[in-house]
C-alpha cells in the first residue's frame, strides 16, 4: 500500500548570501540567481499502485517535485505524505521508494548481476534470497542472460532495463522514475514504453513518472499532470487533458500536430452569442452564449481553438477556403498547412480518408469543422471558458 499525497509542496531554490551580496554591489540582479520557485503550491492526491505521470516543457519543475517525493530534496512548504505518514522530514531510505534516471547510473566495474544485488545486499544478507531477488526481476525484464556481463557490454535498452531492474529487486512501495526512455532512440523508446506498460502489472508499486513526450505521459498515465513554470495547469485522464483541456496551454502542449489557435471576439446577435471568423459569422451554442452572458463587454476577446484532425479537406465543398503553403506526408496522413486571410491554418487529414483533394503549393483548399470539435479561451487568461462549467 502507497497512496502519495501532496498538499501545497512548494520548493525554492535560494540563491545563497554570497551570491546575493555580490550582485547587489553589482546592481544586477540577474534572472539565474534569484531565488527560483522551483514547485509552487503542488496539490494532489495520487491512489495505491496509481501510474501517474508528470509532463511538461524542460525546467517546469518536474524533476524536483519527483525528488521532493524521494527525499532527495529538501521541501520548503506544504506536505508530502506517503500512506497517511507525513514524510517532509523522512530521509530518503526510510521512505521506501525506488528512483530510477534518465542516465542509467550503473557502477561499470560491476557486473549486471552486483548492480542489482547492490542495492538489497545491505538489507538482505541470506546471499540465496539475493540471488533469487535479482533473479526473478532480471525475469521479469527479459535480462538473465546478461547478467554476468558489465554494463559496457551492453545496449542502451538493455542497461536501461538493468537500471530499472535495480530498483525493483528492492520492491519499493513507491517507483520514481525521471525520463527513463529519453536517453533510448525512437524505436527502443516505442519498445520499452510497452514493456513498462507490462511492468506495472507485474509489480505492486505507485508510479510517479516524469517526461517531456506527451505520447510516453498519455500512453503510460492513469492520470497526467501537466505542469508550467513550477504550476500544475491541469490533472486528469489522457482523454479528459485531450478532450477538455483547461487553457490554451495544455491545449497546444497535448496534440500534434498542435491546436490552431486563432483571435477572435464574441459579440450578442439576436438570442445568443455570435463570433466573426475569417470572414464568416458563426453562431455559438448556448452553453457558450450562456457562460458569456455573464460578461459585461460587448466585444469580448477570445480565442478560438480547433485540432487539425477536426478540420475536414475538401476540393469543391467547405465553409473556408485556404491556399495551400505546404503538405507533410507522414505515410499514413498528410498534415497540409494553408494561408487563410494571413492566418495559418494546419489541417491533419488520415491518407485512407483521403478526397481528391490537391495538396499542391498554391493550390485552393475548401475547408471545414463543426463548431462543437471548437475551443473557447479566454483571450487574457487563457482559460477554457467552458472548463468546470456544467453543461447538461
Ligand atoms: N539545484 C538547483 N538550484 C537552483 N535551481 C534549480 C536547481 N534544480 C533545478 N532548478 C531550477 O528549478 C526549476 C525546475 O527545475 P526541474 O525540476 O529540474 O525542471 P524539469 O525537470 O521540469 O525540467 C528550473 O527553473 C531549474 O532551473
Ligand atoms: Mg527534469
Amino acid at each position: 500500500m502507497a497512496s502519495i499525497t501532496l498538499k501545497n509542496v512548494t520548493k525554492i531554490y535560494r540563491s545563497t548570501e554570497k551570491e546575493r551580496g555580490g550582485l547587489f554591489r553589482n546592481k544586477k540582479v540577474s534572472e539565474k540567481k534569484r531565488d527560483v520557485i522551483a514547485v509552487k503550491d503542488f496539490s494532489m492526491e495520487i491512489e495505491d499502485k496509481e501510474f501517474v505521470v508528470l509532463l511538461g516543457p524542460s525546467g517546469c519543475g518536474k524533476s524536483t517535485t519527483l525528488r521532493m517525493i524521494a527525499g532527495l530534496e529538501e521541501i520548503d512548504g506544504g506536505e508530502l505524505y506517503i500512506d497517511d505518514v507525513l514524510v517532509n522530514d523522512m530521509e530518503s531510505k526510510d521512505r521506501d521508494v525506488a528512483m530510477v534516471f534518465q542516465n542509467y547510473a550503473l557502477y561499470p566495474h560491476m557486473s549486471v548481476f552486483d548492480n542489482m544485488a547492490f542495492a538489497i545486499r545491505k538489507r538482505i544478507s541470506d546471499k540465496k534470497e539475493v540471488e533469487r531477488k535479482v533473479r526473478e526481476a532480471a525475469e521479469i525484464l527479459g535480462i538473465t542472460e546478461y547478467l554476468n556481463r558489465k554494463p559496457r557490454e551492453l545496449s542502451g535498452g538493455q542497461r536501461q532495463r538493468v537500471a530499472i531492474g535495480r530498483a525493483i529487486v528492492r520492491n519499493p512501495k513507491v517507483m520514481l522514475m525521471d525520463e527513463p526512455l529519453s536517453n533510448l532512440d525512437a524505436k527502443l523508446r516505442n519498445q520499452m514504453r510497452s514493456e513498462l506498460l507490462k511492468l506495472r502489472k507485474r509489480i505492486d508499486a505507485t508510479f510517479v513518472y516524469v517526461t517531456h513526450d506527451q505520447t510516453e505521459a498519455m500512453t503510460l498515465g492513469d492520470r497526467v499532470v501537466v505542469m508550467k513554470d513550477g504550476e500544475v495547469m491541469q490533472i486528469g485522464k489522457p482523454d479528459e487533458i485531450y478532450s477538455n483541456p483547461a487553457s490554451v496551454f495544455v491545449a497546444t502542449f497535448i496534440g500534434n500536430p498542435q491546436m490552431n489557435i486563432f483571435p477572435i471576439s464574441a459579440y450578442r446577435k439576436g438570442e445568443g452569442y455570435s463570433i466573426n471568423l475569417f470572414g464568416k459569422e458563426l453562431a455559438l451554442g448556448m452553453e457558450y452564449s450562456s457562460v458569456l452572458s455573464k460578461r459585461k463587454e460587448s466585444f469580448i476577446p477570445l480565442k478560438l481553438g480547433i485540432r487539425p484532425e477536426y478540420i475536414t479537406l475538401d476540393k469543391e465543398n467547405g465553409l473556408f477556403s485556404g491556399e495551400v503553403s505546404i503538405a507533410e506526408h507522414t505515410g499514413n496522413s498528410v498534415i497540409v498547412h494553408m494561408n487563410v486571410n494571413g492566418n495559418e491554418v494546419v489541417a491533419l487529414e488520415e491518407e485512407r480518408n483521403r478526397r481528391e483533394v490537391d495538396y499542391a503549393p498554391d493550390s485552393i483548399l475548401n475547408f471545414s469543422f463543426s463548431l462543437s470539435d471548437v475551443y473557447l479561451f479566454d483571450a487574457e487568461s487563457g482559460r477554457n471558458i467552458l472548463y468546470g462549467v456544467d453543461n447538461e
